[in-house]
């Protein structure tokens, strides 16, 4: 009976709207629990769909979108657009009329060979933990400029199954990001990798092509209609890494190309636990002759597939920048699929060579999750740049690296050290590791001059060890007396552990993380100094002391600040709390003080720390030390053991992280 009502419901849709002309140009439906710990018998799903639009299409109220649209969210009203159950209804409590297929603009491109208009909408459901049901949009008016499939009829189709996965928590769907179009010359063999990603780390995931065979896939529903199969052959699909190999045979023509994206709890499961549609255009060009031999390509600031945890309610700046290879070549649209409240700035040119796009963007609180941003830029021959995506992260923090004070605080070593000093650890405010990608770097720069003495790829490099809160830093370079130095580490030189791994921000600041190093030759003819220290007991240095010596680092070194020497100097310290040695995670930091230290000439240094660390006997360590400083000194401990002389335990652990991040 219920089947019949659909069947008449979708007949209706299906007449009201076949005068709305050719206008579907793809989509993607993924969706998540809320809370994938599994509580009573129903669960709030997050359902989440986005979908392209002609924008020439006269249909929508306001005809023709601009970037005004995005601003104001309007409603992209398409008659008769409701995502209904297709199969399996019975098991669910989906609503049986289906829930609205009308999106809130996202994007409008205004380009004249793109001329899209998308938006993406998010419903939240509550659902028995009994549903296993395919839900899906059709309609019969696929783009008519396609290869394959031109005004055509559209389904798009998504499996939910919330029953609960082996390990016993709800599962969540694959996501995924593409641009609405994207372009390559005609003729050229291509490769086109989409992303797809998933929540659940653990989970093996799978591309296939979209099938019309409602009785053999797993969604048991038609779900690509007119497209399946809108790429002419011959070409691959790689599921495993969901990369395509083709090449487009007409210039001036769009082909569509419909992929569903699966979720096994392993290798061997025989079934996905869901399929997630991604539907998408390619543009096939002629290179012009006067074409750039280069295409454009996006720069930065982030790299390609970065992942950045952002703060709702706090407006996002971000900043795309593409750079073009020959004079006369100019960009003349960035192709984006963005979040909804995401405002697009003209492109500007402020120097030769570079463009830049502003992007804009407050995350609401109902935003939090996984965020898809993906930009291309055209230039004036058609050529487009490769995709450059980036995920934001809505709610969640990334982590940050703490700025080093004292030992306590969350670096070391600062202040003055030995020319032989081989160790440098900094501390994350929450649990870190590698980076995914290369091209993140910690470089150390002279400071006198700003030139750059080394750095290391935080992405393969094996002198750069991650361990929980802290990062290790081996370096194996000797460093000239009396010089200072500073340190610098790039956009994601820590990663989080959640989800796509956010990662911390970049740090450029020359005053961030310094040390000097230490010069015997003017040891024996400077004076000591006879200011005593007013908050810190070490009035009498190089005697054992009962409180925390502040003045001496885990690696037995003088802090004189962060700063370069100074007579006196006036730093902000974080008074050490007695947290009890058994408790994990971060500590909570004591109250702030503000004190006069005094500066340490070479022969207070000599005398000072002469043992290192001998000052802190193990129980002061234990009484005074806030949790994270004894990690941090065990970490010291462990380390230095290990990287004396050589580094080959370093170089094994490497490896392994290598294996673990192909892995993933
Ligand atoms: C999910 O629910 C469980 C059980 O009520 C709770 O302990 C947990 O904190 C919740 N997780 C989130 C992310 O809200
Ligand atoms: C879904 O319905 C199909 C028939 O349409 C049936 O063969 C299949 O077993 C059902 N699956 C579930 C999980 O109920
Ligand atoms: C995808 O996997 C195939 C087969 O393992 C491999 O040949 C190809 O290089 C991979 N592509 C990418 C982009 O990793
Ligand atoms: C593209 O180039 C091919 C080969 O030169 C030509 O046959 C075709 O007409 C061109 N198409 C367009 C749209 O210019
Ligand atoms: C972004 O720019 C706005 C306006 O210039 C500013 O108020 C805001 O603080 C900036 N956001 C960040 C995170 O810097
Ligand atoms: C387009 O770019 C090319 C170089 O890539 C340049 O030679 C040509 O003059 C540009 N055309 C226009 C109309 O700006
Ligand atoms: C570094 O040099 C100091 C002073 O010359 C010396 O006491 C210390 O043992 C050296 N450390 C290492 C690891 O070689
Ligand atoms: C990073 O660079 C190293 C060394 O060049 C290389 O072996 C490794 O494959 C690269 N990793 C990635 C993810 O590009
Ligand atoms: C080093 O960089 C800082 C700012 O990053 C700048 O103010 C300073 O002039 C630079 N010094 C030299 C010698 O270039
Ligand atoms: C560290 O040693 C390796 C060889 O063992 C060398 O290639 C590298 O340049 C050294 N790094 C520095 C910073 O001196
Ligand atoms: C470093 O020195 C500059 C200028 O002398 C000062 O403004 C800054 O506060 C100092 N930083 C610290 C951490 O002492």
């Amino acid at each position: 009976m219920e089947q019949v009502l659909y069947l008449v419901l979708l007949i209706l849709f299906t007449l009201c709207s076949v005068s709305d002309g050719t206008h579907f140009r793809g989509g993607i439906i993924s969706w998540r629990p809320l809370n994938s710990t599994v509580q009573g018998t129903t669960t709030q799903i997050l359902l989440h769909q986005r979908y392209f639009w002609w924008r020439m299409y006269a249909g929508f109220p306001p005809p023709l979108c601009t970037e005004a649209d995005v601003v104001a969210g309007t409603p992209i009203t398409v008659g008769g657009a409701v995502l209904y159950c297709l199969q399996n209804c019975s098991s669910s409590n989906y609503p049986p009329g289906g829930i609205a297929a009308n999106m809130i603009t996202s994007d409008c491109d205004t380009n004249s060979l793109i001329e899209s208009w998308g938006g993406e909408l998010y419903t939240t459901l509550t659902m028995p933990l009994t549903t296993s049901i395919t839900i899906g949009y059709s309609g019969s008016q696929w783009l008519t400029a396609l290869y394959i499939g031109g005004s055509g009829s559209w389904s798009i189709v998504n499996r939910m199954n919330l029953a609960p996965r082996p390990d016993s928590y709800i599962n969540s769907s694959p996501v995924t990001t593409t641009l609405p179009v994207v372009m390559y010359p005609r003729g050229v063999p291509v490769v086109h990798i989409v992303q797809m990603a998933d929540n659940d780390a653990t989970d093996t995931l799978q591309c296939r092509w979209g099938t019309t065979n409602s009785g053999t896939n797993y969604n048991r529903n038609d779900e690509c209609a007119n497209v399946c199969m809108g790429i002419p052959s011959p070409y691959t699909l790689t599921g495993s890494n969901c990369t395509l190999t083709f090449t487009l045979p007409k210039a001036s023509i769009y082909y569509a190309c419909a992929l569903q994206i699966e979720d096994y709890y392993s290798t061997s499961s025989p079934y996905p636990m869901s399929s997630v549609p991604i539907q998408f255009l390619f543009y096939a060009y002629n290179i012009s002759a006067g074409a750039c031999a280069t295409a454009p390509s996006i720069i930065g600031v982030r790299p390609n597939r970065a992942c950045i945890g952002v703060p709702y309610n706090v407006q996002l700046n971000e900043t795309v920048e593409i750079q073009t290879y020959c004079p006369g070549q100019t960009i003349v649209d960035l192709v984006t699929s963005s979040p909804y409240g995401m405002q697009h700035s003209k492109i500007s040119n402020p120097s030769p060579g570079l463009w830049i796009m502003t992007l804009t963007w407050t995350p609401l609180a109902t935003q939090s999750g996984p965020q898809g941003f993906c930009a291309g830029a055209i230039d004036n021959s058609s050529l487009q740049s490769a995709p450059w995506c980036i995920t934001y992260l809505v709610g969640y923090d990334s982590p940050n690296l703490i700025r080093p004070t004292l030992v306590q605080g969350s670096a070391s070593p600062i202040g003055t050290v030995f020319s032989n000093q081989s160790l440098f650890s900094i501390q994350a405010t929450s649990a870190v590791g590698r980076p995914s990608l290369n091209n993140t770097n910690i470089c150390f720069h002279y400071d006198s001059t700003n030139a750059t003495v080394f750095c290391y790829d935080a992405g393969y490099s094996p002198n750069v060890i991650y361990t929980g809160y802290t990062i290790v830093i081996v370096t194996n370079y000797t460093w000239t007396p009396g010089q200072s130095y500073y340190v610098t580490l790039g956009d994601g030189f820590a990663s989080g552990s959640v989800f796509c791994h956010a990662e911390s921000l970049a740090i450029t600041d020359k005053t961030f993380w310094r040390f000097d190093i230490w010069n015997p030759a003017l040891s024996s003819t400077t004076t000591t100094t006879t200011t005593p220290p007013t908050t810190h007991t070490v009035t009498s240095l190089g005697t054992t002391t009962t409180s925390i010596n502040t003045a001496c680092t885990t690696s037995g070194i003088v802090v004189t600040s962060t700063n370069a020497s100074t007579t006196t100097t006036t730093v902000t310290t974080t008074t050490p709390t007695t947290a009890g040695p058994t408790t994990a995670g971060p500590t909570t930091t004591g109250a702030t003080t503000e004190s006069t230290i005094p500066v340490f000439y070479p022969l207070d240094f000599e005398n000072a720390c002469k043992q290192p660390v001998a000052i802190m006997s193990a129980i002061t360590i234990v009484f005074f030390m806030p949790v994270h400083a004894l990690a941090m000194y065990a970490a010291f401990t462990k380390f230095t053991n290990m990287y004396k002389p050589s580094n080959i335990a370093a170089k094994t652990r490497h490896k392994q992280r290598m294996q673990n991040i192909l892995r993933r």
